[in-house]
């Protein structure tokens, strides 16, 4: 039915209105390069654009369809994209916030709550899911993905899709999901933004192929080319990685968009002038260009020039309104937004009442001295820092619908958690950073920066006398939000400005210190560490984030988090990440072992592994018991191993299994992980849990690219994090 309906279409259309539909505008409010859509209205309406992105509100985009669907010859729908990242009004955690809860539902139900936000508010494409593997935290965008690991992030990208697709993307509370940034993006040279990513073909496939696979395997919608160059050619040319790997191998038959202005972008590259480059991201499988009009202006000419054909620009077309197609746009192409809908659907209580919950899933203790925490619901708190009182930073970036002022700080959460059962007294002590070309930066893209400008030891002494008076401390300090995600890698990642003098002043007093951490990469945090009674990484945790922090503050929620991207000592260490390989020459901790894999200044640990994140209460594991030790072709090894919550509180804990293949035709990682189960247990209680292992489980790509199992000797290993795990062997047989 769909082909005939597009092919009958397609027979009415010029070859100006087909490439029209290949044409992305940007009509509205997040500009994140060059301001390109001009005459967009009459664009519209000479049948020039597929489709626009910025552009929401049941008002708003309305009005563009309306002037598509009435005013363009063939009233052919737009489609209406925008970057519902983590969440539409309502905001959730950042998604290396939400990753680190290990909770696919909560991760799934986020991505549905945003879906039916989104689409109520006129919005039927989301820039989402965010699949890059990132181990370089200076890379800001670790901010928008799962983190380091090929399996996590392959699951996330699983139900992220789901959550937004549901079943049928034709009704009117779905969105078709876009997966980016395909590919390799989070592997930019020094975590510079934009920049090369070089890289073996093994690698790609076994360590940051997997979640754009599962995405697809999923039924993912579109695809969003990446910026950056891969073995030399950008992405957005890419033809082996655009048609032969996504649809020759992988089969997918959705659509794919660049990111904004990519196409432009590769004349930088070096790849040649505009019509060159239109070309060449043609002839590569990109179907729609963001923003940058560069198909709009030379793809007739191209073809003239015979550097593309007609098939080319025909079967982009034909993607680009199969899509208009599956989202049922030619039915409704207003998918039933009203207002009457939009108000009932935004930030609904339950959708607020979710928020807080997938809020305290996400944040992990990373630290937790002789109970420091949970504070006691009475006394005095001194509140201190820069990001203390703050509702701007509370939602992260990427949050472009979320209105930050109903955001809850920490101080407005504690006092709705604690009432006045808790006397909290406030004083900035520090700016979030001192740097006046960042501040400036931030504040020109929304960072609502107040900076105080009395001298750093001022605030610091006024931020000390407060502290004097109270029986604990709770330090917020961080990272503000615009400091990470698109745009915001930097070199140096521990607390910037004066925050870490402030903390040391602090220490001083001798009063518990509590540093709750808002972030959006792992942060150098070896001092703080050392020196503070307790650590809650908070991320940017959301709409809901004071009520969730002060939650885990007061003990009303335990947290159960856990990090999904290692934190580094020193960022000479980075990328450091868990999946590592041996080398030759391992280093052992022997400290006068010269010719190992080692610093002479540093070791090669990280500060928190892959994994980690604390509970109010201990979780003990058994030795990992194998229903065999010999694993043969079709069948299966059940890994069993016994969890206790042995310490004084109920609580969740996310118990991990790991493999490790001792000998391979390729060099093999030290651990991957393969299984998770996120538990509760009641004080005391204790499980034995089940995890499954199959051959398939044990698979990698060789360098032929074979996917394939090689018979020998498998470590497993279970536990709580990926540092300290209980181990067991096995053999897989021929
Ligand atoms: O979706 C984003 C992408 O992640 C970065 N460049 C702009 C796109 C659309 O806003």
């Amino acid at each position: 039915k769909m082909n005939k309906f597009i092919a009958d279409l397609m027979q009415k259309m010029t070859l100006e209105e087909k490439i029209g539909q290949l044409n992305l505008v940007s009509v509205g409010f997040d500009v994140t390069g060059p301001v390109v859509s001009k005459d967009v209205d009459a664009n519209i309406r000479k049948g020039n654009v597929g489709a626009v992105l910025n552009t929401y509100t049941p008002v708003a985009a309305r009005k563009l369809q309306e002037l598509a669907v009435k005013e363009s010859r063939l009233h052919i729908p737009l489609i209406f994209g925008y970057d519902v990242i983590h969440g539409h009004r309502t905001i959730f955690p950042i998604p290396l916030g939400v990753a680190s809860s290990w909770d696919l539902t909560a991760i799934e139900r986020s991505a549905r709550i945003a879906a039916e936000e989104a689409a109520a508010d006129g919005i039927n494409w989301v820039y989402s899911p965010m699949v890059d593997i990132a181990r370089d935290p200076r890379w800001g965008r670790i901010a928008e993905g799962g983190g380091e690991d090929p399996y996590l992030g392959a699951q996330i990208a699983r139900v992220m899709v789901r959550g937004y697709q549901g079943t049928d993307m034709s009704k009117p509370t779905s969105v078709m999901a876009c997966l980016k940034h395909f590919a390799l993006y989070g592997a930019a040279e020094a975590g510079r933004d934009y920049n090369t990513t070089d890289m073996s073909l093994v690698r790609m496939y076994n360590e940051y192929l997997p979640p754009y696979k599962a995405a697809i395997d999923a039924g993912v919608g579109s695809v969003m080319s990446s910026f950056n160059d891969i073995n030399g050619i950008p992405a957005t040319a890419n033809k082996w990685l655009m048609t032969d790997l996504l649809r020759g191998q992988w089969g997918f038959k959705g659509f794919v968009a660049t990111d904004y202005t990519a196409i432009n972008e590769m004349t930088a590259h070096g790849m040649g002038n505009d019509a060159q480059v239109s070309a060449l991201a043609l002839n590569a499988g990109i179907d729609q260009d963001m923003v940058g009009e560069i198909f709009l202006k030379n793809l007739v000419q191209n073809l003239k020039d015979g550097t593309v054909k007609q098939e080319q620009i025909d079967l982009a077309c034909r993607r680009v309104l199969e899509a208009k197609y599956i989202l049922g746009l030619f039915k409704d192409p207003y998918r039933a937004v009203t207002d009457k809908r939009a108000k009932a659907t935004m930030m609904n209580k339950q959708f607020i009442a979710d928020a807080r919950d997938i809020s305290r899933k996400s944040l992990v203790l990373l630290k937790n001295d002789k109970n420091t925490l949970p504070l006691k619901k009475s006394g005095t708190i001194a509140l201190i820092g820069p990001l203390a009182n703050r509702q701007r930073d509370m939602i992260g970036n990427w949050s472009g619908a979320g209105d930050w002022k109903q955001a809850v700080s920490v101080e407005q959460g504690l006092k709705n958690v604690a009432g006045n059962a808790v006397k909290v007294v406030y004083a900035q002590g520090a700016n979030v950073t001192d740097d006046e070309q960042m501040i400036a930066r931030l504040n020109a893209h929304g960072g609502e920066l107040n900076i105080d400008k009395r001298s750093p030891e001022a605030m610091i002494q006024e931020a000390v006398q407060v502290a004097q008076g109270a029986d604990v401390v709770v330090a917020v300090v961080g990272e503000s939000q615009g400091m990470t995600g698109e745009a915001a890698s930097r070199a140096d990642i521990g607390l910037p400005g004066q925050q870490l003098e402030l903390l040391k002043a602090l220490k001083k007093t001798g009063k518990p210190l509590v540093l709750v951490l808002m972030n959006g990469r792992p942060l150098t945090l070896s001092w703080e560490d050392k020196n503070a009674g307790a650590i809650l990484e908070t991320w940017f945790a959301g709409s809901q984030a004071g009520n969730a922090i002060a939650d885990v503050l007061f003990g009303n929620y335990n947290p159960s988090g856990k990090i999904t991207a290692t934190f580094p000592q020193t960022v000479g260490q980075v990328p450091l990440y868990y999946n590592h390989k041996n080398t030759g020459r391992p280093y052992a901790g022997v400290a006068l072992d010269k010719y190992k894999s080692r610093y002479m200044d540093f070791s090669n640990d990280p500060l928190y592994p892959f994994g980690y994140g604390l509970s109010y209460t201990t979780f003990t594991y058994g030795k990992p018991e194998l229903s065999t030790t010999t694993l043969s072709p079709n069948a299966t090894l059940d890994v069993k191993v016994t969890v206790q919550n042995t310490g004084n509180y109920d609580g969740e804990e996310v118990a991990q299994l790991y493999i490790r293949d001792m000998v391979g035709s390729i060099s093999r990682p030290v651990k991957e992980l393969k299984g998770f189960q996120k538990v509760m247990l009641k004080k005391g209680e204790s499980r034995t849990l089940t995890f499954k292992l199959t051959p398939d489980d044990l698979k990698f790509y060789n360098t032929d690219l074979k996917f394939v199992s090689e018979p020998g000797d498998f470590q497993v290993f279970v536990g709580g994090n990926s540092r300290d795990v209980q181990t067991a062997a096995f053999k897989l047989t021929e």
